[in-house]
């Protein structure tokens, strides 16, 4: 088995991405982490790792299109084997997926297909459900579309907040997503067609 060069593509505090960090074994280090926003945490947490850091400033290009094959590129340049979105709140535009070319995956905090988009918590609770979740999913041209890897459902109680939902929604999420990233690495999801087989 290959270790993985993993890239992780992050905006915000970084949790998602400290788990990713904290998970690293035998089965993949990361490699490069890539962020849109200035002065974010996943900064700090991807330093203190000794990890590359690599910002792209949205505002600096002349188009989303620039953007993407920009981030694609630089991770073409370090060898990355698999790129991940933990908390990227830029959409990038297909070019990025066709310059990569390798895998890559996101992690999106309602049960896909309900609930895609960049308010998944918020919605699913303004909707009334009982359940929701996460998804942790391969990433296509669409947006929160590609094929489902893992899936798990959080329960919602009636005194939550959005935050004290997404809070145990991350949870969650922190858990699964190393574990998808080490079924890639041991070759064991099959995708044929929507669907993501576990051999
Ligand atoms: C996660 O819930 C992820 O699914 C969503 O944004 C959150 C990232 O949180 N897209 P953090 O920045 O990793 O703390």
């Amino acid at each position: 088995m290959k270790r993985l060069r993993v890239a992780v593509l992050a905006s915000g505090t970084g949790s998602l991405l400290q788990a990713i960090l904290d998970g690293q074994d035998d089965h993949y280090e990361v490699a490069l982490v890539v962020t849109d926003r200035p002065g974010v945490k996943a900064i700090e947490r991807a330093q203190a790792a000794g990890v590359e850091v690599l910002v792209f400033d949205f505002k600096d290009f002349a188009s989303r299109e620039e953007f993407s094959e920009a981030i694609a590129r630089a991770e073409g340049e370090r060898g990355i084997d698999l790129a991940i979105q933990a908390g990227f709140m830029r959409i990038l535009s297909p070019i990025y997926f066709r310059t990569l070319g390798v895998p890559s995956m996101n992690s999106h905090p309602a049960l896909l297909p309900s609930f895609p988009g960049a308010h998944g918590v918020r919605e699913a609770m303004e909707w009334g459900v009982k359940i929701t979740g996460t998804t942790i999913h391969f990433v296509d041209e669409e947006v929160d579309h590609g094929p489902i890897i893992l899936q798990e459902a959080v329960v919602v109680e009636e005194s939550d907040t959005e935050e004290m939902l997404h809070e145990r929604i991350k949870a969650v999420e922190q858990r699964l997503y190393p574990e998808a990233i080490r079924l890639f690495a041991e070759g064991r999801l099959e995708v044929e067609g929507r669907r993501v087989r576990r051999l």
